[in-house]
Parts: C-alpha cells; sequence; structure tokens
C-alpha cells in the first residue's frame, strides 16, 4: 500500500527553495548507483505508482477510464526517452501504433497522444526520427486523434522544433510543448505555424541558469505573458499546470470570451492535484491528465520528485514502511 503525501507536508515544506534543491535532486537521481537503487526496489516502484498507473497500456486505458468517468480525457505517453539503437526507436513506434489503435478501438474514451521524439530516434538523425514519427501520425490522423510532441531539454529544442514543423505540415492537429523557463520561447513561439495547438509548461529539466528566465516568479511572469500572446495569435492552448495562481489568472482572461474559451484546455498529471482536475471540471471547463505508463519510468519519476521537494518526504516514509 502505498502512503499519501498529507496536504500539510506539502505547505511545510513550501518555503524550501526549489531553485536549490531541484537542481540538486536531479543531479543525485541521475547518478547510476542511485538509479539503480530505485528501479530495482520495491519502494522505487511504490513511489512511481503514485504518478504512472502501470507498466501496460491495459493499465494506463484502466486509469483512463476512471478519469474518463469523471468527465476528465487523457494523454496517453509510452515512457522512453534518448533511445539508442534504431530496434528500441523502432519498438517505441511499435508501442505508439498500438496506443493509436487501442485509442481509436476506444471511442467513449477522450485521448490524445503524446511523444517524446528521443524515444523516436532524435538522437540519431532528425530523419530516422521523423521516419519514426510519421506512421504514428499518420494512424492518429486516419483515426481522428492528436498526437502532441512533448519537449525535452534544450538540447532537442532545435530539432524538435524542425520535426514538429513537418509533422505539422503532414497533419495539421499535431501540437507542441513550450516552456516557460527557456529564454528563447517567445520567440520560438512567433516561429510557429499560425494557430497551431501548443502545450504550455513551465519546464521540467535541469538547464543551465544562463538560458533560463530566473526564479519561479520569472518562470511564472513568462507563462503569463505566452499564455497572452499565445491567445492573441489564436493558438489553440493546453493549460498545463498545477499552479492555482495561473490557472485562475486563465480563467479570468476567458470569463465572458467564449471564442477564447473554446481555445483552451487545462491539463495535468496524473497523480498530481487530483483535487484541482476534478474541481476545474466539475466547473465545466475542460481537463485532460497526462498519463505516462511503461517500463521506463524512472528518468519521468525524478522529474516529480525534483518538481516539489516533499515527495521525497513521500518516498522516504514509503522506505520506512517497506
Ligand atoms: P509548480 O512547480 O510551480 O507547482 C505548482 C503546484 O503544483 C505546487 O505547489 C504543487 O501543489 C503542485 N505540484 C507541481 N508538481 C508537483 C509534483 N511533481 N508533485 C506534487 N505536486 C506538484 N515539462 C517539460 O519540460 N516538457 C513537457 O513536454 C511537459 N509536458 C507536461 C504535460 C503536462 C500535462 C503537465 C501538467 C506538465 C508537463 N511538463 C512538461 C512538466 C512541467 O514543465 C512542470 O515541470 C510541472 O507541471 C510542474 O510545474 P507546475 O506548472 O505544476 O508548477
Amino acid at each position: 500500500m502505498t502512503a499519501r503525501i498529507p496536504d500539510a507536508a506539502y505547505t511545510s515544506i513550501v518555503g524550501l527553495s526549489s531553485s536549490v534543491l531541484r537542481p540538486a535532486i536531479l543531479k543525485v537521481a541521475h547518478h547510476p548507483w542511485v538509479e539503480h537503487l530505485a528501479t530495482r526496489s520495491r519502494v522505487g516502484r511504490a513511489v512511481a505508482d503514485r504518478f504512472v498507473p502501470g507498466e501496460t497500456l491495459a493499465e494506463a486505458l484502466a486509469a483512463a477510464r476512471e478519469l474518463g468517468d469523471g468527465g476528465i480525457g487523457v494523454m496517453l505517453n509510452h515512457l522512453g526517452e534518448n533511445v539508442t539503437t534504431q530496434r528500441e526507436a523502432l519498438d517505441e513506434r511499435e508501442a505508439y501504433l498500438a496506443e493509436v489503435a487501442a485509442a481509436a478501438g476506444t471511442p467513449d474514451l477522450d485521448v490524445v497522444i503524446s511523444v517524446k521524439l528521443t524515444q523516436l530516434g532524435l538522437d540519431e538523425s532528425v530523419d530516422a526520427c521523423r521516419a519514426n514519427l510519421e506512421p504514428v501520425l499518420d494512424a492518429a490522423s486516419a483515426s481522428g486523434l492528436t498526437v502532441m510532441i512533448d519537449m525535452e531539454d534544450h538540447t532537442y529544442v532545435d530539432r524538435t522544433l524542425d520535426v514538429f514543423r513537418a509533422a505539422h505540415a503532414r497533419s495539421p492537429s499535431t501540437g507542441l510543448a513550450i516552456q516557460s523557463y527557456l529564454r528563447r520561447t517567445p520567440d520560438d513561439l512567433f516561429s510557429l505555424p499560425s494557430g497551431c495547438r501548443i502545450r504550455l509548461v513551465k519546464g521540467a529539466y535541469l538547464e543551465p541558469s544562463s538560458i533560463v528566465v530566473g526564479g519561479k516568479r520569472e518562470v511564472d511572469r513568462a507563462y503569463t505573458r505566452l499564455f497572452v500572446t499565445a491567445l492573441d495569435r489564436g493558438h489553440r492552448i493546453d493549460v498545463a499546470t498545477h499552479d492555482e495562481r495561473l490557472q485562475a489568472g486563465v480563467r479570468e482572461r476567458l470569463d465572458g470570451n467564449e471564442e477564447a474559451r473554446s481555445r483552451v484546455e487545462f491539463q495535468m498529471l496524473y497523480g498530481v492535484r487530483r483535487d484541482l482536475q476534478a474541481q476545474l471540471a466539475g466547473q465545466g471547463y475542460p481537463v485532460r491528465v497526462y498519463i505516462p505508463y511503461g517500463t521506463e519510468w524512472y528518468p519521468y519519476l525524478t522529474r516529480r520528485l525534483a518538481e516539489r521537494p516533499a515527495n521525497l518526504w513521500f518516498f522516504a516514509s514509503n522506505l520506512v514502511r517497506t
């Protein structure tokens, strides 16, 4: 049985500077010994359970159904990143084709597909990645499904934009995540195809301070500015954050503007702020939850732990219970 983090624990640790702890947590987590310990132990799996509903597509679909019963859509992501061989990239492609087929076969569920380009061969080349992505885009289009492209660390942004532009030209419903913590993102936004779907996130990776806008306050301000610009430019915007203050700002701007409201959806991660997910859906806003599944959950888990130092308390409490 997995322990839940009491809300009080979140608030008491909120004062700790995430800008100090986050890089430290990510650095420690990337140590091979720490990864070995976490992925081989029952504790690691138990903590991952909070953020990853299972290792199989069937488990992800069961979680999707539960959310669907509460009026919440889902975005399925087969976990994996930085594949090192063509064989692995092909396996990832097959996993996505199976995901598309399953989503097409369950029309009662509201499903979007979300991919990471480094799991489809971006480290090998843009061309290899496009060759793996295109069959997924075509299968999704044929079933009326949307494919979103996650944004990974800054070293991939240019190549991700290249692949996205080609993907959007082939399948115009394709969307892209953009990160408010990067200084370059406002320029990138202006370079995107007009009206394309974007997912606005703060950004989850360990980045050099020279290329990010600053601490939490600056990242939040950048988030709001990007939202306003994207709305003015006619983009369809997925407001992907659990930040209640930012969500409230968005709701205020949408108030009384039906056209803008029709272009915005709130998105959150599986296992994070379920209360907010249900609350927004209950108020009639479109809400979608990102559901990652698969065996390669460790890098995803480290980012979730680093976002919220209180999650380490959760990890420690599970360790004590085993
Ligand atoms: P912030 O970190 O300020 O948190 C606000 C509040 O949310 C916290 O006070 C806490 O209550 C809650 N919270 C946030 N994270 C939590 C956690 N891990 N555990 C428990 N509570 C937490 N990033 C990226 O670089 N590329 C991408 O493609 C994506 N894709 C993506 C899709 C979707 C649907 C979401 C919601 C997020 C992403 N992200 C992402 C991650 C994103 O960049 C960011 O790291 C997380 O959303 C956390 O930041 P918040 O915006 O929630 O704000």
